[in-house]
């Protein structure tokens, strides 16, 4: 017997499916998109690493996304329920746990993603105010450096992004996550647009190494493979990537299905998701890779490339203020809307299981997550790159790993087949079994693959 919380069919529900589409695709486009996709490109052999990667999205990370989906709506419930009432005996301690270990994840990533959304505030709040010069030449490094090295300020805006977001939330998923999804979804995408036509387009010449933009280098480097800089650590690298951008494994994706009509069909909506997704990151590499060629450098910069080199590129250039301001309007923009994605399924999870008011599930979410980034920040103070190197590691290699096996495993093992194939019905039945094989078969044999060479890499140190 299947057990549905009796409180579901008063549940909130998404006013259409494009604000589902909006909700979700703001979840999937974030920082990962912007920030990790375009270096991580950079490293591993440009179009070598991106077919790794649609390969990833088309054979793992979709599938599971649409679990996910399904699992969500199914149940009528979020991450921290949803698996146990949707069990055949409705008790079981390790569905309890799987689904939990879902919420605290998106719990302990947001405490530390909200710190970086927060340098996007400190640059756009510098450029506001006109304060250019800080990015030219060598002190754009100094600028980071030092910014890194005052925790009032990271602190501060850790808090105020997080407030923010909890105030959005606060107003429900209609008013609050919906309507703003679909302002800020197409204003993100107008912005990225248009700065990744400018990026190919403008002629830029700097002191040292004068060139056109205009032969194309960057998209050819984009889209043209280089096998020699692909191995074998592209390939997890590929998969891991795919598996953040589209957020699966945190009870996002859980906690927004839980939202959705029943009528609406789950992979269509899903595939809109992931094209807008994979769009995203093709075209910040667009954006992205000209400038960085034009002046001659590498583009495999790491996390230095969007808050040192291109701040200092962009403030180089005619309109640099203007392009400062637009490129991290961009970037706050992405991180906010992933925010508001990781915060509500905590929330989802007060009020499904502790029978809490919004406002106060609101509350007690943002004080909780407030206090973990600070300690991240006064830690990461005292012991360099203890917050990324670490923390980030843990949650993207392993406990994101582990939660996609449990999805994985539950979707196609545990979970009643005739829950699945009506949840998925309007999908047709050659779909159904292709998904369903992949769920099965593919995808837990692929992250334990991951997840042991995970270890072993750790192991060495690696
Ligand atoms: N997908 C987001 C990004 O690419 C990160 C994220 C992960 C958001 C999980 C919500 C849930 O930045």
């Amino acid at each position: 017997m299947v057990h549905i919380n009796p409180k579901s069919s008063s549940r909130e529900q998404w006013g259409d499916k494009l604000g589902f589409i909006m909700a979700t695709a703001g979840a999937a486009v974030g920082l990962g998109n912007i920030w990790r996709f375009p270096y991580v490109c950079g490293e591993n052999g440009g179009g070598a690493f991106i077919l790794a990667y649609i390969i990833c999205i088309a054979l793992i990370s979709g599938p599971i996304l649409v679990a996910e989906v399904l699992i969500g709506r199914a149940s009528g419930q979020g991450s921290g329920s949803a698996f146990i009432s949707l069990t055949p005996k409705g008790e079981s301690k390790i569905w309890r746990f799987v689904g939990v270990v879902g919420v605290l994840i998106s719990f302990l990533l947001v405490s530390y993603y909200s710190i970086v959304a927060g340098w996007t505030l400190e640059y756009l709040w510098q450029a506001l105010q006109g304060h250019l010069s800080l990015f030219s030449g060598d002190n754009s490094q100094k600028f980071f450096d030092n910014f890194m090295a005052s925790d009032s300020r990271q602190i501060l805006w850790h808090i105020f992004l997080t407030c923010m977001t909890a105030v959005i939330l606060l107003r429900g998923i209609n008013k609050g996550i919906e309507k703003l999804s679909k302002i800020l979804m197409p204003v993100l995408l107008i912005l990225l647009f248009s700065l990744a036509v400018f990026g190919i387009s403008v002629e830029w010449t700097s002191h040292e190494n004068p060139t056109s933009l205009l032969d194309l280098k960057s998209i050819q480097f984009l889209f043209v493979p280089d096998w020699s800089k692909f191995t074998m650590d592209s390939v997890f690298q590929a998969l891991g990537q795919a598996a953040f951008s589209l957020s699966i494994a945190v009870g996002t994706l859980i906690a927004y299905g839980s939202y959705l009509d029943r009528k609406e069909n789950i992979v269509n909506l899903g595939s809109m998701v992931i094209a807008m997704d994979t769009m995203v990151a093709l075209l910040a590499g667009v954006l992205i890779f000209p400038i960085v060629f034009a002046s001659g450098l590498s583009p495999s910069q790491g996390t230095g490339l969007i808050f040192v080199t291109l701040p200092n590129l962009f403030s180089g250039m005619p309109n640099g203020d203007l392009l400062v301001i637009l490129f991290y309007l961009l970037i706050f923009f992405a991180a906010l809307t992933s925010m508001i994605s990781l915060l509500e399924p905590g929330i989802t999870h007060l009020i499904d299981e502790m029978n809490s008011t919004r406002p106060k599930a609101c509350m007690y979410v943002a004080i909780a997550s407030s206090a973990l980034g600070v300690i991240w920040i006064l830690v990461g103070s005292l012991q360099q790159e203890f917050l990324f190197l670490n923390i980030d590691k843990i949650v993207s290699n392993f406990l994101i790993p582990l939660e996609a096996f449990g999805i994985s495993i539950f979707a196609s093992w545990v979970l009643d087949k005739v829950i699945s194939k009506e949840q998925l019905s309007n999908a047709g039945e050659l779909f159904f079994n292709i998904w369903f094989f992949m769920v099965k078969w593919l995808c837990p044999i692929a992250i334990l693959i991951i997840l042991v060479k995970g270890l072993i890499s750790q192991d060495m140190g690696g």
